[in-house]
């Protein structure tokens, strides 16, 4: 076969693309992912709509460093009321990094610093006053893997409200617990066993479950550091539809590494390239019609 050099979108001769599409593609493709892995591809502020007119969280030209090295670069971005907002981008490009960072997560990280303006309803994020313990019952979050507690289903969600004095008498505590579970969808299937161990469900069910405990302690905001990726497709569409409920309640923001889930469950959609914030809109456009060149190269599978 003759090479031959493209440019993105200009096709080559008809008869070497029926001979051969797969790779007049494969050729297209590296030009594309060697354009957008191309340091030259400055990203020099952030395409499309980060603020809104609700805001919940709202983070202002946000630094975040792990010791002299420095992985989140001036990220501006508003987190809307009762939205969901999805974070992807490549393995390492500092989606965790900035989630941590919405509740102070990050402060037992030795070494990370946070600098910028973060603010919850207005409020300073890491004012000289603000309790972390407090603040992370408001702003919670799920994890990767499921972490319940080595307790019974019970007292994994009846923790929290114990802690935190929401609640002490056990009547109390009983309808905290039923609700959260209710809420996580996860009561039908563990109101004869609260007893249980939280480690024996399903890992569907755990994750449900810690659900359930964020949820107990009255969150205002739910953050989602990849809560499906250990889970299979059945418990992953469970946890989706959740997430669209709890919209109703909560501000939710949750990184992915499926592009399909951030379509399917958000509203808004931030693309994150490097430590920067390349590109925030409606999820609609950002899967459709991308305004940033890097965020096409990424959502078409392209890169990363
Ligand atoms: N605890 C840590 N200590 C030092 N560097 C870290 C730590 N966590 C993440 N990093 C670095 O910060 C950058 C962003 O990582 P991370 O936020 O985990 O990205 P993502 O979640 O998008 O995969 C990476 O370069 C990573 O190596
Ligand atoms: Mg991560």
């Amino acid at each position: 076969m003759t090479t031959m050099t493209l440019n993105a979108g200009e096709a080559g001769p008809a008869e070497d693309q029926t001979a051969n599409p797969a790779s007049e593609s494969a050729v297209e493709q590296s030009a594309v992912k060697a354009r957008a892995a191309n340091t030259n591809i400055e990203v020099t502020g952030t395409v499309g709509s980060p603020f809104c007119d609700d805001a919940k969280l709202s983070m202002r030209n946000v630094n975040v460093f792990y010791g002299e090295a420095q992985a989140i670069h001036d990220v501006s971005l508003d987190i809307g009321r009762n939205q969901v907002v999805a974070m992807i981008g490549p393995s390492g490009c500092g989606k965790s990094t900035f989630l941590r960072s919405l509740n102070r997560m990050n402060d037992t990280i030795e070494g990370c610093r946070v600098e910028g303006e973060l603010t919850l309803d207005g409020e300073a994020i890491y004012g000289p006053k603000v309790d972390v313990v407090p603040l992370r019952a408001r702003v919670g979050m799920v994890f990767q893997k499921p972490n319940p507690f080595p307790k019974s289903i019970y007292d994994n969600v009846a923790y929290g409200p114990k802690i935190h004095g929401i609640a002490s008498r056990r009547a109390e505590l009983d309808e905290i617990v039923e609700n959260s579970l209710r809420r996580a969808g996860l009561w039908n299937e563990v109101k004869d066993r609260l007893d249980k161990p939280g480690t024996g469900l399903s890992g569907g069910q755990q994750q449900r479950l810690c659900i359930a405990r964020a949820i107990a302690v009255s969150p205002e905001v739910i953050l989602m550091d990849e809560p499906c990726s250990a889970l299979d497709p059945i418990a992953t569409a469970r946890i989706e539809e959740l997430i669209d409920e709890l919209r109703q309640n909560y501000t939710i923001a949750i990184v992915t590494h499926s592009m399909q889930q951030a379509a399917r469950v958000s509203q808004r959609t931030a693309y994150f390239h490097l430590g920067k914030l390349v590109e925030v809109n409606d999820t609609e456009t950002v899967f459709t019609n991308p305004e940033h060149e890097l965020t096409e190269a990424y959502i078409t599978g392209r890169f990363g």
